[in-house]
């Protein structure tokens, strides 16, 4: 593999399943520490087995919407490994309903896992990059982030508010070595997609090529984001 992580401490949100769990592998295969954040105990499972296959990962159960657990599991980070030098925000839901159809559960939800997240995740690690000198933020954006897509306005708006994030972040702390960046994927073989209907799916599939294998993401970040 072309880059290496050796040495280097990353967090990768949501990696219990489906993209974020192919984040996982290759950023291990690269070398990196990787810490596994999800609110599903699967995180366990998917941690081990990649354990077992000789990497360094570690799973912790984090809320990402919670500045409780996020700031707990990075106290417990830094006790045992000193560092956090790449935080992956690729956790993320989807509550698809027409707008004029849509709950306040349903739209607040999203905002809070899918955007609000990334204040929570990001407040508790720049102040330890900053201190390094050194630090790589990715967030997972979306296609339609620019496409839209019907039912989705909650969706929508937090993966172009990513982008919004991403673009006004990296000028604060370009400065101190950190970078900032996500990726917008096309339709990614997942459960998230799973519950689509199949025309959706269908559509996306036309205008957007589909990788089905969702560790091709974690490749892609780590060539874009690193
Ligand atoms: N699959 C696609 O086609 C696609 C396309 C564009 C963007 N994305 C984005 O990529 C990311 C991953 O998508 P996926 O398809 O792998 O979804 P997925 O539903 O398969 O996995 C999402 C993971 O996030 C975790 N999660 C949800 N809420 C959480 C919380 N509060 N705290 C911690 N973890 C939480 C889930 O438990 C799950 O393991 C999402 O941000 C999604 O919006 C996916």
């Amino acid at each position: 593999m072309m880059f290496r992580l050796e040495k280097q401490v990353a967090i990768v949100t949501g990696g219990a399943k489906g993209i974020g769990e192919g984040i996982c592998e290759v950023f291990c295969k690269a070398g990196a520490q990787v810490i596994l954040w999800d609110v599903l105990d699967r995180g366990e499972e998917v941690a081990q087995r990649i354990q077992e296959a000789g990497y360094k990962i570690m799973f912790q159960k984090v809320d990402v919407t919670s500045k409780n657990s996020v700031e707990h599991a990075i106290a417990e980070i830094i006790s045992r490994f000193g560092r956090v030098d790449i935080m992956i925000n690729n956790a993320g839901i989807i509550r698809d309903r027409s707008f004029q159809k849509i709950t306040d559960d349903e739209w607040n939800s999203v905002i809070n896992v899918n955007l609000n997240s990334l204040y929570v995740t990001t407040k508790a690690v720049l102040p330890i990059m900053k201190e390094a000198g050194y630090g790589r933020i990715i967030s997972a954006s979306s296609i339609n982030a620019a496409a839209g897509a019907f039912g989705q306005t909650n969706y929508c708006a937090t993966k172009a508010a990513i982008q919004g994030f991403t673009r006004a972040l990296c000028k604060e702390v370009g400065r101190y070595g950190i970078t900032v960046n996500c990726v917008a994927p096309g339709f990614v073989k997942s459960d998230m997609t799973d519950a689509m209907p199949e025309h959706v799916v269908q559509a996306g599939n036309d205008t957007c090529r589909t990788y089905r294998d969702p560790s091709r993401y974690g490749i892609l970040l780590l060539v874009f984001g690193i």
